[in-house]
């Protein structure tokens, strides 16, 4: 008897828009061709999966690979990888790479670079600045693009577009999503000054990186978003007062916030970490952090991802405030997430609108959808039960440290699935990859 089907994956808990249910996923040429009580020798192959839950594939929208530029931070091939190595399908990369990401042929740079070595699906973020605003609406619909970038306040390399007239000349351009790094240069340089001084000590780095100044930013590209009826995307919130703000405002902008943001606080992560937990903008107090948890709870929050940011352990090591900000994370985020969901933190369901579904509404992404008959065979295959210890060892990131060594999570990926190709299963990677980019709404021509 000929086999009907690819694989068949049996007996898991499905994630399904229905609910979920104990049932096996059959597939065909890289797609889902059905959910039912399929035999499995109807299938070339079988994978067992009674006991684990299988996502739809999940989707860290927010990390930084460093290539060009910068490889011996992180590439491409070895962020792709730790994506893997995490349970997460596809990452949008950002532009702050050098040379900076600001043209069509950086993207298709970026592009080229990304295939050789795909481990999961990947599109890129293009900087938008005072430099390259005029081009915007030409250049937003160059493929691999999932949305135009916007550092209000200075980070991690030199990409910025502080003033009201540089974010209105990005805003004022083009149509496609704009994420924003909510930080105002203008307070943030003056409390270096008046607030920071000659002080070397990174507990320091939540106070002169104000709520004030986050605040202040996200109010005033609120109010620019309003005026050019543009939609944004404001990331890696991290204040209360921001939250109360942008409830009032879901009609104009969408809300990130980071895993590390929920799961670490001041003054504490300063005392342990040192610089390992500085990062922009910065993790602050527990009243804060109880914000965030509230707003991902009412619907205000739209996505959680890592915002992995490798800086290698000797550039971490310099005395603050010349140490870098940013963590890897990319590997971390889906355990650190699932052990928030088995203490009840927030439902599997949340945590799938906030890593999946949300993403795919809000940057138009074509080529996926939940787990349903001829949708893209791409999922998260988790064991909810499985409790291990993250350890700096496994990471895949060239920058080979983790905030979270040594912490016991429960709920970990054991299994990474892209079109039907098995990516990691159990902590080990496939022999090939089976990465593509990722397809949008805006760059995709109809079939006729
Ligand atoms: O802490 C951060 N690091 N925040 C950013 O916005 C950039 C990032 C990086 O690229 O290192």
């Amino acid at each position: 008897m000929s086999e009907t089907f690819d694989l068949i994956l049996s007996g898991g808990h499905v994630f399904t828009p229905a609910g979920i249910q104990t049932t096996n996923i059959a597939i065909k040429d890289g797609k889902i061709a059905g959910l039912g009580d399929f035999d499995t020798s109807q299938a070339k192959r079988t994978i067992l999966c009674a006991g684990l839950t299988i996502l739809p594939g999940l989707i860290d929208t927010q990390v930084h690979f460093r290539e060009p530029g910068a490889t011996h931070k992180e590439t491409l091939a070895t962020g792709m990888k730790s994506a893997a190595l995490g349970g997460i399908t596809a990452v949008f990369e950002m532009p702050n790479t050098n040379p900076l990401t600001l043209t069509p042929d950086a993207i298709a740079d970026k592009m080229t670079r990304a295939a050789k070595e795909p481990w999961v699906d990947y599109a890129f973020y293009l900087g938008g600045c005072k430099e390259n605003a005029q081009h915007l609406a030409a250049y937003e619909n160059t493929p691999g693009i999932c949305g135009i970038k916007v550092f209000m306040g200075a980070s991690t390399g030199d990409l910025l577009a502080a003033s009201d007239e540089e974010i209105e000349a990005v805003l004022s351009n083009g149509k496609r999503i704009v994420a924003i790094h909510a930080e105002d240069e203008f307070i943030m340089q003056e409390n270096k000054k008046t607030i920071l001084g000659d002080s070397h000590d990174v507990a320091m780095h939540n106070i002169w990186r104000s709520p004030e100044s986050c605040l202040n930013a996200t109010k005033r590209v609120v109010a620019i978003a309003q005026k050019y009826n543009r939609r944004i995307h404001i990331l890696h919130i991290t204040t209360l007062e921001e939250m109360a703000f942008l409830r009032q405002h879901k009609d104009i902008a969408t809300v990130e916030v980071l895993a590390n943001h929920l799961t670490l606080h001041a003054p504490e992560c300063y005392e342990t970490l040192g610089s390992l937990a500085q990062q922009n903008p910065p993790i602050r107090e527990k009243h804060h952090q109880d914000a965030l948890w509230q707003a991902i709870a009412d619907g205000t929050v739209d996505m959680v991802a890592s915002d992995h940011a490798p800086h290698t352990l000797e550039e971490k090591g310099k005395p603050y405030p010349l140490s870098p900000s940013g963590t890897p994370g990319v590997q971390t985020l889906l355990p650190i997430m699932l052990n928030h969901v088995n203490q009840g933190k927030l439902s599997l369901e949340r945590l799938v609108e906030l890593m999946h579904t949300n993403p795919i509404r809000i940057h138009g992404i074509n080529n996926r959808g939940p787990i349903a008959t001829g949708n893209n065979a791409d999922f998260t295959v988790v064991d909810m039960n499985k409790t291990d210890i993250i350890s700096s060892a496994v990471q895949a990131t060239k920058s080979e440290w983790t905030p979270f060594d040594g912490m016991q999570t429960k709920g970990w990926p054991v299994m990474t699935m892209i079109r039907g190709h098995v990516v990691m299963y159990e902590g080990e990677l496939s022999k090939e990859p089976a990465g593509q980019p990722v397809l949008f709404n805006e760059t995709v021509t109809p079939a006729n």
